[in-house]
């Protein structure tokens, strides 16, 4: 669908120049922090989470400003969360989106506190009057972005992940659902608050969006087996070698690639309430299977 493609490359650019110009800019000595952050958070990434915002925002006819504005925000958090992945206390990695990490761009020190920095500056976006006039709204925002990023989502995700203790598919499935699961899901919570969506929709969007996270995951599950680092901008065959299970590590390439199948169909039903209005989500689903970085 060229369409589709079309306007998943319009939200990218989107996010990034909002981005560039949210971003804080430093004369002096720390203006190698916000060097460093730039380049974490403005190299090309697929920008999935802000495709996500920004089509719901259409299906509720949102101000687009304020959607883009809390998919920077989601961005920056997800940036801050790769900068740490790749750390060489945690996956220990050189390559991400086609480019040195972020530490061997700079130095550890540095990553440690763009990363941190990218953090907070999620947050100062999302409160900033600008996002939505109403201060209980933003604080909504605030607060659901805060539990997805931190010891009940992302982080935690991250913590069960470095300790590698899962060895059956219902580990894998929770570790997924609270590292990855949880700032996807995000991606259509926050236009849901500006939104003030009834309980039906957002009902049916959340079984959406986990349905469309854990297909991510197989997915990235399947092309740290079978990528290239060429095609991928990062290191592969990581999860393999350093024996953690996952999808595909504890199923199988041929039993994953059925679950897929298997989940596309269901994944695409939870957005029957909304018709065609969600036509472009529906067609994502297929985007993010047939995904090849
Ligand atoms: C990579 O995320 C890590 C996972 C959560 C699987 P993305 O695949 O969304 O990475 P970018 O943003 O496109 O680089
Ligand atoms: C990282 O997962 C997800 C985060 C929360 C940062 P991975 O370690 O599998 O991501 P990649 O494969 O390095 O992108
Ligand atoms: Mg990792
Ligand atoms: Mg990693
Ligand atoms: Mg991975």
């Amino acid at each position: 669908m060229m369409e589709l493609a079309r306007r998943v490359a319009e939200a990218a650019d989107l996010v990034t120049v909002a981005l560039d110009e949210l971003l804080p800019r430093a004369e002096g000595p720390e203006s190698r922090l916000t060097e460093a952050m730039r380049y974490a958070a403005l190299s090309e990434g697929k920008r999935l989470r802000t495709f996500f915002a920004l089509e719901t925002g259409r299906m509720f006819d949102l101000d687009e400003r304020s959607v883009l504005r809390a998919a920077c925000a989601l961005e920056c958090i997800h940036a801050y969360s790769l900068v740490h992945d790749d750390l060489p206390c945690m996956d220990d990695d050189d390559l991400r989106r086609g480019r040195p990490t972020v530490h061997k761009a700079y130095d550890e020190m540095t990553a440690v506190l763009a990363g941190d920095a990218l953090q907070t500056v999620a947050f100062e976006i999302l409160a900033h009057p600008d996002t939505h006039p109403d201060g209980a709204v933003r604080a909504e925002l605030v607060t659901k972005l805060a539990v997805a990023s931190g010891a009940r989502g992302m982080v935690g995700g991250q913590m069960i992940d470095m300790l590698g203790v899962r060895d059956d598919l219902g580990g894998v499935a929770r570790m997924q659902r609270l590292k990855t699961g949880a700032l996807i899901a995000c991606a259509f919570e926050l236009p849901l608050v500006l939104a003030h969506a009834q309980e039906a929709q957002r009902h049916a969007l959340m079984a959406f969006a986990h349905d469309v996270g854990l297909a991510y995951q197989i997915v990235d599950d399947l092309l740290d087996a079978e990528g290239t680092a060429e095609s991928m901008g990062k290191a592969v065959g990581k999860d393999v070698s350093k024996g953690k299970a996952n999808f595909v590590t504890l199923l199988g390439v041929d039993a994953a690639r059925e679950r897929l199948g298997l989940l596309k169909t269901q994944t695409k039903s939870h957005l029957d309430p909304f018709g065609p209005r969600a036509d472009f989500l529906r067609a994502s689903v297929d985007f993010v299977l047939e995904r090849r970085q």
